[in-house]
């Protein structure tokens, strides 16, 4: 979760069950700072966005985490050899079924779908369960879903539908741990499903790259009308100006954000629920 993921949020993912993200896109420095606040029996995993690759992060990662994740690129076997040669393993997040049997060709591990209900940038066109059938028909890797999965009922049915794991991005922005700005965890506390778009504005410096943004950042943006800067960056607390027209990036799962809740409360709760889905649907079959 770009920025989002600081070894606070990824540790306490990980403690309570979950496998915690951090972000390569950071920088070299900034990640070994990072990694060297992770206890060495706290498993996290380092994601990269690659058009903004750091070869020396890489490295790192993959000698210093277990699992290094890719975004946004074609999957690259060159890259994934480096994972390899560090001595972890590899995954590339996919928008399709093509991305994901290139990703397996390159050499990964494992494959994360996102699904067009994803908050953050959006690689594919199709929404989460027809894209989970068409990987899961065509590649026999473990395979993670994600996309608008903030319920226990959601990740119940997510794992139903050929899953191995989910992974949950919004729901962790307004973590406790989480250093989003209070002003978006606010927005994403009032919000329902049907408050996110789709759109390409925050795209100074990244552009024509689709991301999902709580549809108030975008109406808030073209009221400031000259004055907005269209960045593709999110609002932290050391953020400052119009807090209402950063990215407020947030998936479909944001009707899920109902309060700012400890990483593992939320963790707990959502395989909670997904366990009770799971036997209440198999009582029913
Ligand atoms: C604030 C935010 C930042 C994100 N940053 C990244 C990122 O740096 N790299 C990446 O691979 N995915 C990123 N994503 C996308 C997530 O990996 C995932 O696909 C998404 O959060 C799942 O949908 P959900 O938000 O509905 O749970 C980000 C998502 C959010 C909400």
């Amino acid at each position: 979760m770009g920025g989002f993921a600081t070894p606070d949020l990824a540790v306490a993912v990980s403690v309570a069950g979950g496998l915690g993200m951090l972000s390569g896109t950071i920088g070299a420095e900034a990640l070994s700072a990072q990694l060297d606040a992770v206890p060495a029996d706290v498993p996290v995993g380092v994601n990269f966005l690659v058009p903004f690759l750091d070869r020396q992060a890489l490295e790192d990662a993959a000698t210093r985490s277990p699992l290094v994740e890719f975004f946004w690129g074609e999957p690259d076997p060159a890259m994934i050899a480096t994972v390899h040669e560090g001595g972890a393993r590899a995954g590339w997040q996919v928008g399709s079924a093509d991305e994901a049997r290139a990703a397996r060709d390159a050499g990964c591990d494992l494959i994360v779908a996102q699904g067009i209900e994803a908050g953050g940038h959006i690689r594919g066109s199709l929404g989460l369960l027809p894209l989970l059938d068409e990987v899961r028909a065509s590649v026999a890797l473990p395979l993670v879903a994600a996309g608008g999965i903030g319920t226990g009922r959601a990740m119940a049915a997510a794992l139903a539908a050929g899953a191995d794991a989910v992974r949950v991005g919004t729901r962790f922005v307004a973590a406790s741990e989480s250093t989003a700005h209070p002003v978006y965890v606010e927005a994403l506390i009032r919000s329902g499903a049907d408050d996110t778009v789709l759109t390409t504005a925050f795209g100074e410096g990244w552009p024509n790259a689709p991301h999902r943004v709580l549809r108030s950042a975008l109406t808030a943006g073209e009221a400031l009308g000259a004055a907005q800067s269209w960045s593709p960056e999110w609002p932290s607390l050391a953020s400052s100006g119009v807090i209402e027209a950063y990215a407020l990036y947030a998936g479909q799962s944001v009707g899920a954000v109902r309060s700012r809740q400890a990483a593992a409360e939320i963790v707990h709760e959502l395989v909670a629920e997904a366990e009770q889905a799971l036997q209440s649907s198999g009582a029913q079959g």
